[in-house]
């Protein structure tokens, strides 16, 4: 029996291209959820009788959320839904179950590397087939939807228990749980050299994956400890929890402090890692050596041919605009083309899609390549370690012989969050419109050579996106980069992006906020955010 009950309150704000991401209080208010799913089913449209991928993070909201999708789901039409054990999929293993099942597409619940627990934040995703997110059109779509539905469609059954694995049925609707890490598992199996790395473990290499108490503990686990022997404890925080453990499931040097001062310190293991909340970010130090979400995908591309699934080599990089160029060398280098895309994953799926990279990644720490839609932390890890059982160095000869080679540039990213975001604003159109004036001009010694605010021609399907963040390039090959971002759920949040370039005969052991400290000051006379919001610095240096 199906019925439809009344829509609620919808979303108040365009969703970004990572799906609509509130505090979990707003997705509770009555039929938020229901209206925003309820009118993706409608753009969606010819579904019926396809299947839908299901899971999530494991975050507060989740299961109440999943279940509720399933009914839907069923009310809807879909002839299958195939939903993780106990709700869980990370947000690769989600995409990659979409293509594997020739699914219509898929469900994420998420907020990515933002806060959990009930006074944390909730997420919806829709992956369309193939896996990949859901075009803006798309989403543009749903949001004018939501505001004008008046029904939803959903079943009265409750949805079956998740916790075991099988199939049941729920009024004509297929319900499929699944093992949310093997189909995974079983791909990065076939792109890695899983002997060698195992010949690497058994040899004593020792590492600390961190989890972050999010969905990357079982697949972590399963893999380095199950598949590739590394020694029992080698991952840590490993269950997933709805608050994730009343941490920040964001890999980067201020939430991940635990793991970066082990690496640091004398007992460091050979090689670190972490992970986000949904498991498309990574985060790698190695013994005594941090590497910076920019300098590892240059590594990564630089070595990538060493890897099963890339012996090929790689045919084309592309990294977002704000990421430094250390990549862009190292395309030079291999004479392929170096894409410079906006902030967003979809501009490189679509990259991927027209066969023109074979990998991608942005200063946030995600990094990915042609075998899902999605970034993928575990696959960089893995690609990490892979490299590592084949040039037998360690990971600071490896970063430090890469530096030789091509130089090294220099990079921080200051955040500054929750500022209103109307003074945000303000902030970011009195510098874009002061751009045009400031090619020539001189601040402290550095001239600058260029500015203009960030504009993308897709070469597969010719869309143009412009504003895209602003761009100030010096003489000497520094870059300041400020925007916005499309991420936050409170206010605004500027970001500050700097890099300075060193040849690779400078000198390469200078610590990154020092060099870069003459480039912060320019920043603040370009925008004085600490004037105008009356702080004393960013909230996050990473
Ligand atoms: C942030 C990152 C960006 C990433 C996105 C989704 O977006 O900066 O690289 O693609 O999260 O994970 P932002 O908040 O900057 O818009
Ligand atoms: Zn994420």
């Amino acid at each position: 029996m199906k019925y439809d009950v009344d829509t609620a309150p919808y979303p108040d704000q365009k969703p970004g291209t990572s799906g609509l991401r509130k505090r979990v209080i707003v997705f509770q208010q009555n039929h938020y959820l229901e209206n925003y799913i309820q009118s993706i089913f409608d753009v969606a449209d010819a579904f019926s009788g396809q299947s839908l991928v299901i899971g999530g993070d494991g975050r507060f909201f989740n299961r109440r959320a999943i279940q509720t999708a399933i009914r839907m789901a069923a009310a809807n039409g879909f002839g299958k839904v195939i939903v993780g054990q106990n709700g869980f999929l990370s947000t690769p293993a989600a995409a990659h179950l979409i293509q594997l099942r020739g699914a219509f597409g898929g469900l994420i619940f998420s907020a990515s590397h933002n806060r959990g627990g009930a006074k944390g934040d909730f997420g919806v995703k829709f992956n369309i087939a193939g896996g990949g997110p859901a075009p803006e059109a798309f989403t543009d779509a749903v949001y004018a939807r939501t505001g004008e539905i008046e029904k939803f469609k959903i079943v009265e059954t409750a949805a079956p228990d998740l916790s075991q694995i099988g199939v049941s049925n729920l009024e004509g609707m297929e319900i499929e749980v699944v093992d949310p890490v093997a189909d995974y598992a079983a791909l990065m199996q076939k792109l890695f050299d899983f002997e060698a790395i195992k010949k690497m473990f058994a040899g004593g290499f020792s590492m600390c994956f961190d989890a972050m108490h999010a969905i990357t503990g079982p697949y972590a686990q399963q893999i380095f400890e199950g598949m590739l022997g590394a020694p029992a404890g080698s991952v840590v925080n490993f269950v997933p929890k709805e608050d994730f453990g009343g941490g920040h499931p964001d890999p980067n040097l201020v939430h991940a402090k635990e793991l970066y001062e082990l690496m640091m310190g004398a007992k460091a293991p050979d090689f670190g890692a972490a992970s986000d909340g949904d498991g498309d970010r990574n985060l790698i130090i190695g013994r005594h050596q941090y590497v910076a979400p920019s300098d590892s995908l240059a590594i990564l591309a630089a070595n990538a041919h060493l890897t099963p699934g890339m012996a090929k080599g790689v045919i084309g990089i592309a990294r977002s605009m704000p990421t430094s160029a250390a990549a862009d060398r190292v395309a030079d280098d291999l004479g392929v083309k170096l894409f410079e895309t906006p902030t967003g994953w979809k501009f490189f799926a679509s990259l991927l899609d027209g066969g023109k990279i074979s990998i991608c990644g942005e200063e946030s720490a995600g990094t990915g390549s042609d075998h899902v839609r999605e970034k993928d932390g575990l696959w960089a890890v893995l690609l990490w370690l892979n490299i590592l059982a084949v040039r037998k160095q360690s990971v600071a000869e490896i970063v430090r012989a890469h530096w030789k080679k091509y130089g090294r540039n220099y990079y921080t990213r200051h955040d500054y969050e929750e500022v209103d975001s109307k003074l945000a604003h303000q902030l970011v159109d009195a510098l874009k419109a002061r751009l045009h004036q400031l090619p020539g001009q001189v601040i402290d010694g550095h001239e600058i050579s260029f500015a203009d605010d960030f504009s993308y021609v897709d070469p597969i399907d010719g869309s143009t996106s412009s504003g895209q963040g602003v761009r100030v390039g010096f003489t000497n090959g520094s870059r300041i980069v400020v925007r916005l971002s499309g991420t936050g759920t409170v206010g605004a949040t500027i970001r500050l992006y700097l890099e300075h370039y060193e040849e690779k005969n400078g000198d390469l052991d200078q610590d990154t906020q020092e060099v870069l400290a003459p480039l912060i000051a320019i920043g603040a006379k370009l925008i004085d955010i600490c004037g105008a919001t009356g702080r004393s610095g960013p909230t996050v240096i990473s």
